[in-house]
């Protein structure tokens, strides 16, 4: 079984969220069940490093952004197959927007670009290579089951993954003559999204399947509130969609073996974690307080993660005796808050504005919980990272994280099978109280390690997973 993965970031080469872990981390998981899995990316300037060991293996006249030609490469153990477009992709800047923050304005010819070139290695195949499978994730690469649909082909089949709904790639109809889209589907059941074209649209109307991942933020996606518009194509598709729950890497992501912390550890022996917490504390001038529980939050800072409720309730976190820990980058009014909330308590809130990897394995490490209060979260990867490290989610009941960690109430409590706290509403004052939850129970040693064991061996790998994809590639190339 051949897949064609197209996406706009893969992990390690190109993040800036959850999806490039993602897409980094299935090829490798799916392998053993024969599924051979090849990521199609952009060569933004992060990868021109890989293309010198590439070899060439199609080239394009004529995509929506001018000429391309696709080199493919073995790295990091993905096969790679590198759209090399550089008067597209070879900019400063991230891959979304310049180095000024804001979206390039050819962002729907770049990305259509990508979206046309898989959709003709379909048609015509690599060398020894024809995918039975595209499987396209997120509005950038969307438009690759809606070029191969105009064609009237059937083969191969379609998947179009929603890592997140609220990324729709929309732009006026003008674009529609200059991206090669069908004018006569540019209505209200095809291309159209209120007078405008949506890519993400297109992509959810005609891939043959539809995934998001985690099953309850596919429900949730069916309701007005979390579908932002999309819940009646969706509604529409109900037989044809289905949440897969996201998995990590279990090998970059191993507490037993991780570069960024100063001593191993893993559940059968748990004691090593205080290292990582002093090496924390000290890196972020945190007072080295060990009788209290020191939160972490490590997170693109967005209204979405709930972060604004977060930093509000700041003031009680301290009061209650908890530390706090910050890694990330996003709106300016947050990275404001939580910079000024160091500065507010000096000792107890550290905050360190930017985007660090190696940083964010030491959070993991060091800190004895992990907060992630999102409004709405596809699924989430932080918490199972958080698992992993023994490092006990407290999340907000939706999406992946209501799937992915179980509320220390009494009842779970007492089997044993407590993972972490789930509060119900994203209020300053929700998070409040759930702190003082954490507190009580961090105090007592004999209930907190038996949560960190229970968490520690929470299956977080993609096995189960891996599974889903391939019998869902299996029932659709059957088809
Ligand atoms: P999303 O994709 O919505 O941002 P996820 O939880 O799925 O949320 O994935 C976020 C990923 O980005 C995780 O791998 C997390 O560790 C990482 N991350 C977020 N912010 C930072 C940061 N400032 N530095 C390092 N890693 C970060
Ligand atoms: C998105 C979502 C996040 C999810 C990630 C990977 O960025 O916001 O919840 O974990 O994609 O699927």
């Amino acid at each position: 079984m051949n897949v064609l993965m197209v996406t706009s970031e893969c992990a390690p080469f190109v993040k800036t969220g959850g999806l490039a872990d993602v897409v980094g981390a299935l090829p490798g998981a799916l392998a053993p069940s024969g599924v051979d899995a090849r990521v199609m990316l952009p060569v933004y300037p992060a990868l021109f490093p890989l293309l010198a060991k590439g070899t060439e293996v199609a080239t394009f006249g004529d995509l929506p952004g001018g000429t391309g030609r696709l080199v493919q490469v073995e790295a990091e153990g993905l096969t790679l197959l590198l759209l090399d477009a550089p008067q597209l992709f070879d900019r400063p800047g991230k891959p979304y927007n310049g180095p000024d923050g804001r979206d390039w304005e050819d962002n729907h010819r770049r990305f259509a670009s990508l979206a046309q070139a898989a959709a003709r290695i379909c048609f015509d195949g690599l060398p020894g290579w024809v995918p039975d499978i595209l499987h396209a994730h997120d509005w950038q690469a969307a438009l690759a089951p809606v070029y191969l649909k105009q064609t009237g082909r059937t083969v191969p089949k379609t998947v179009m993954t929603i890592h997140n709904i609220a990324f729709q790639g929309r732009y006026g109809p003008h674009v529609l003559g200059e991206l090669g889209l069908r004018p006569d589907w540019f209505h209200a059941d095809g291309l159209e999204y209120y007078g405008d074209v949506s890519f993400l649209k297109a992509g959810l109307v005609y891939a043959d399947h539809v995934t998001t991942v985690s099953p309850t933020y596919a429900r949730e996606i069916l309701t007005p509130h979390f579908g932002m518009g999309l819940e009646g194509v969706l509604q529409a598709r109900t037989e044809s969609l289905s949440g897969i729950l996201n998995g990590i890497d279990t090998d970059v992501w191993n507490p037993g073996d991780d570069a960024a912390l100063p001593a191993p550890y893993n559940a059968a022996n748990p004691k090593n974690k205080r290292q990582s917490r002093t090496a924390l504390a000290e890196r972020l001038a945190l007072d080295p307080d060990h009788d209290s529980p020191l939160f972490c939050v490590i997170s693109r800072l967005t209204e979405q993660k709930g972060l604004d409720a977060l930093a509000a309730a700041i003031p009680h976190l301290v009061e209650a005796g908890g530390q706090l820990a910050v890694l990330g980058t996003g709106e300016p009014g947050l990275e404001a808050a939580f910079t000024k909330a160091a500065q507010d308590f000096p000792g107890k809130v550290g905050t360190y504005i930017g985007y660090d990897e190696a940083f964010s394995h030491l959070m993991q490490g060091g800190a004895d919980a992990i907060l992630i209060p999102s409004r709405f979260e596809p699924c989430g990867l932080t918490q199972l990272y958080g698992l992993r490290y023994g490092t006990l989610p407290v999340v907000a009941r939706t999406g992946g994280l209501a799937d992915t960690v179980i509320d220390a109430n009494a009842a779970a409590l007492a089997v044993k099978a407590a993972t972490g706290f789930v509060m119900n509403d994203v209020t300053p004052e929700a998070i409040s109280a759930t702190l003082d939850r954490v507190v009580e129970l961090y105090a007592q040693p004999g209930v907190w390690k038996g949560m960190m064991r229970a968490a520690m061996r929470h299956p977080v790998g993609w096995e189960e997973s891996a599974k889903s994809y391939v019998s869902l590639y299996e029932i659709l190339t059957a088809s």
